[in-house]
């Protein structure tokens, strides 16, 4: 072989979840999950509507091909089909397109998850409102029944309406106004009031220390940074350069027996390196603490989707 061609990155084959399977989520009262994931994109069926989300052209052929094969073995077809492309640098990102079906429908629909319920947005920008992958996190937030959770970079506040349902009280907390707005729509979808929650738009770091000095504790927090972020003072948020920071916050602010979620999409952060990074943090604040790890979800193959981690705090 030609050493520039074992130096490309593998073009592994399109896994798809069984037929099957489909009934299966639904059964759960799950309406949102993956269908198909590949290295050059994957498909996801988000209610009545689908999103094949592709890194190119062939890709994109390769996953809509797929996707008809699929539906035509699993009965469930489509009522629209959205495209998003999926570029190397953030600020090239840009809302997914309807490739199929009625241009007339609204661009906003609801997917359940366990019977609980999210509003989606395709013109709402890049993302459409519920990552996917947080769906067995989800699932584990009421084992610890919370009853004071803190949600940082909350954005459509999935974990607070799971909280809320557990009948915990909550504060969320978010740079983005219009996506802690979409979070009270979730609640008022799940018929949560909004009394015993708060929504804080404001940069999450910054905002931690002075929950802290304020004497505010709590029993659970999420901790599910993006990436990358610029706050609107201009100030860079790396998760590889400032997640110690962000663990060290979340520890002064956690009651005993507290919950926290490690999670990040950072490639160059896995399980491993979250649970050896934030043992050193928890370590230096004199914490005792025992890691959870939660089985992978059946819909995404390994290499997809989120790294995470529970951290509790003895
Ligand atoms: C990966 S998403 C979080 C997903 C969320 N945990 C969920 O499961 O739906 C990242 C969110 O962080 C927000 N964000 C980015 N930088 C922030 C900061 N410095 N403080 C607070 N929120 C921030 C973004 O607006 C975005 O909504």
């Amino acid at each position: 072989m030609h050493p520039s061609l074992s130096r490309r990155p593998a073009v592994q084959p399109i896994t798809w979840i069984a037929p099957a399977q489909r009934a299966l989520f639904e059964a759960a009262g799950t309406t949102a999950h993956r269908i198909g994931s590949g290295s050059g994109g994957w498909v996801e069926r988000l209610g009545d509507d689908a999103m094949i989300s592709h890194k190119n052209d062939a890709a994109l052929a390769e996953l809509s091909a797929g996707l008809e094969t699929w539906s035509s073995q699993s009965g469930w077809a489509p009522v629209r089909v959205f495209t998003r492309f999926l570029p190397l640098k953030n600020d090239e990102r840009i809302s997914p397109v309807l490739k199929s079906g009625d241009a007339t429908l609204p661009m906003t629909t609801v997917v359940t998850e366990a019977g609980v319920r999210y509003g989606l947005d395709f013109a709402a920008g890049y993302s459409h409102g519920l990552f996917l992958d947080q769906r067995a996190n989800r699932a584990q937030l009421p084992l610890f029944k919370p009853k004071r959770m803190l949600n940082t970079f909350a954005y459509t506040c999935s974990f607070t309406v799971v909280a809320g349902l557990a009948g915990a009280e909550t504060v969320s907390v978010d740079l983005s106004k219009k996506s802690l707005d979409r979070g009270k729509q979730n609640l008022a979808l799940n018929g949560i009031a909004e009394t015993k929650h708060r929504f804080i738009a404001d940069d999450a770091q910054e905002l931690m220390p002075r929950l802290e000095r304020r004497g505010e504790r709590f029993d659970v927090i999420i901790l599910d940074p993006p990436t990358f972020s610029r706050n609107d003072k201009g100030r860079l948020w790396q998760v590889e350069q400032h997640f110690e920071d962000l663990v060290n916050a979340a520890l002064e602010l956690a009651m005993p027996k507290c919950a926290i979620l490690l999670s990040t999409n950072c490639t160059k952060l896995d399980p491993v390196s979250l649970e050896r990074r934030s043992r050193q943090c928890a370590k230096i604040k004199r914490r005792a603490v025992d890691y959870v790890r939660i089985a992978s979800q059946t819909d995404f193959p390994a290499g997809h989707g989120a790294s995470t981690l529970w951290m509790l705090v003895r």
